[in-house]
């Protein structure tokens, strides 16, 4: 609990955690930067920003990370000259391994440290990705309404329609069984959409047990491997002491098959590659929409391929179902990946430029709460 005032009496060691839990409740990244460029602290937002641990962040330098004539470095020296505070807009930040992002950053001289500077990051997308999952939310609640509309209104008809074909079959003209065979086949595979679609309506909360997600993500890399990806290279990123998922194994299975489905018919023909990944973030939080809950969501699991990217005009619907670029596509998949990771109480989002294009789940452990 917060209070308002500290202690006359409170050690200063005290005061310093308590400082850093403030630090580490805000949700952008903060890093601090020494006159010798090393980085001597960071925020858990920065470890989740930077998707490494503070003990590895702090070995390094900025020059490690970032190309020498990056905007930050001249930031950083006005800021050591001026002894003042520095905001740069639109600044992109890119690693191999986060990728691009564009931020805001704000950099601050400490005159306690002297030489130490604070720099702090925006992201601009974080109202759009809040945005965007509440979207997500509602795509499959709409999803949902319109699966059970469909099964009730078109799967009765269609098995009368069915079965007078088959009558027409037994007593028709032989030349016309083509035609009553080709009402049968095509009904059968409306059957099959709206069987598919069914899945959506069933609003029952899923049974859930711990689950390992890595022996998931071994399922899925070796039926993807020997069918549709057997032209693509896995290369497999783990973190091997993540705890168990408190999920449905089932249901997660088709969740990242579905996005490592997609991923394999993205890349390119020659030399595709997908990246599979978890790590564990810390203080991931998610507001649940209408109360004051607010899940904790450690588990990220990502699927990253090399293929083209996602069209923008796609982008903003990407999750609705029915949307497909693809010949034989339902657009299903992922309206269905982002109703099973709802009701996980999950987040997917995504990321995507050309020969990156990154799906991240974030998902529940099984574990008491921690705080
Ligand atoms: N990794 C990706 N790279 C590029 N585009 C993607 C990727 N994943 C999805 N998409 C785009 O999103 C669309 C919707 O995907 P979704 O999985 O919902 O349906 P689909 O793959 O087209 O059909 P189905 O899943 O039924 O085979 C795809 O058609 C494709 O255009
Ligand atoms: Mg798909």
């Amino acid at each position: 609990m917060a209070r308002a005032a500290l202690a006359p009496k409170r050690q200063r060691a005290d005061q310093a955690a308590e400082l850093s839990a403030a630090l580490n409740a805000l949700s952008a990244p903060i890093v601090v930067i020494e006159a010798d460029r090393r980085i001597s602290w960071v925020n858990q937002a920065a470890e989740q920003f930077f998707e490494s641990g503070a003990a590895f962040l702090t070995r390094l330098r900025l020059d490690d990370v970032m190309a020498h004539d990056h905007p930050l470095f001249s930031l950083l020296d006005q800021v050591r000259t001026d002894g003042s505070s520095v905001s740069e807009y639109g600044v992109t930040i890119e690693t191999p391994r986060i990728g691009q992002h564009q931020v805001t950053i704000e950099a601050s001289a400490m005159p306690e440290r002297p030489g130490s500077t604070v720099v702090m990051l925006h992201r601009r997308s974080i109202a759009q990705k809040i945005d965007r999952q509440l979207v997500h939310r509602n795509a499959a609640r709409s999803v949902t309404a319109m699966a059970a509309m469909l099964a009730h209104e078109v799967k009765n008809p269609l098995s009368g329609i069915r079965g007078a074909a088959q009558l027409l079959e037994q007593s028709g003209r032989p030349e016309d069984r083509e035609l009553t065979r080709l009402i049968i086949d095509e009904t059968d595979r409306i059957c099959a959409l709206v069987d598919r679609m069914e899945v959506f309506s069933d609003q029952r909360p899923i049974d859930r047990q711990p689950v390992n997600i890595h022996e998931v993500m071994e399922r899925v890399r070796r039926s993807a491997q020997s069918g549709f990806a057997r032209h693509v290279r896995f290369i497999e990123r783990y973190d091997p002491s993540l705890p168990p998922a408190l999920g449905n194994r089932d249901l997660l299975i088709q969740v990242f098959l579905n996005l490592v489905k997609n991923a394999a018919e993205a890349v390119p023909a020659q030399g595709g590659e997908i990246v599979l990944a978890t790590a564990y973030q810390h203080g991931v939080r998610l507001a649940v929409p209408g109360s004051d809950v607010r899940t904790h969501l450690p588990l990220l699991v990502s699927v990253q391929d090399n293929g083209d990217g996602i069209p923008e005009d796609l982008r903003p619907h990407l999750f609705d179902p029915f949307v497909t670029t693809k010949v034989n596509g339902t657009g299903l998949g992922l309206a269905l990946v982002a109703k099973i990771v709802g009701d996980h109480g999950g987040v997917i989002e995504f990321d995507s430029h050309v020969r990156r294009t990154v799906f991240r789940v974030l998902l529940p452990v099984h574990a008491v709460e921690s705080a």
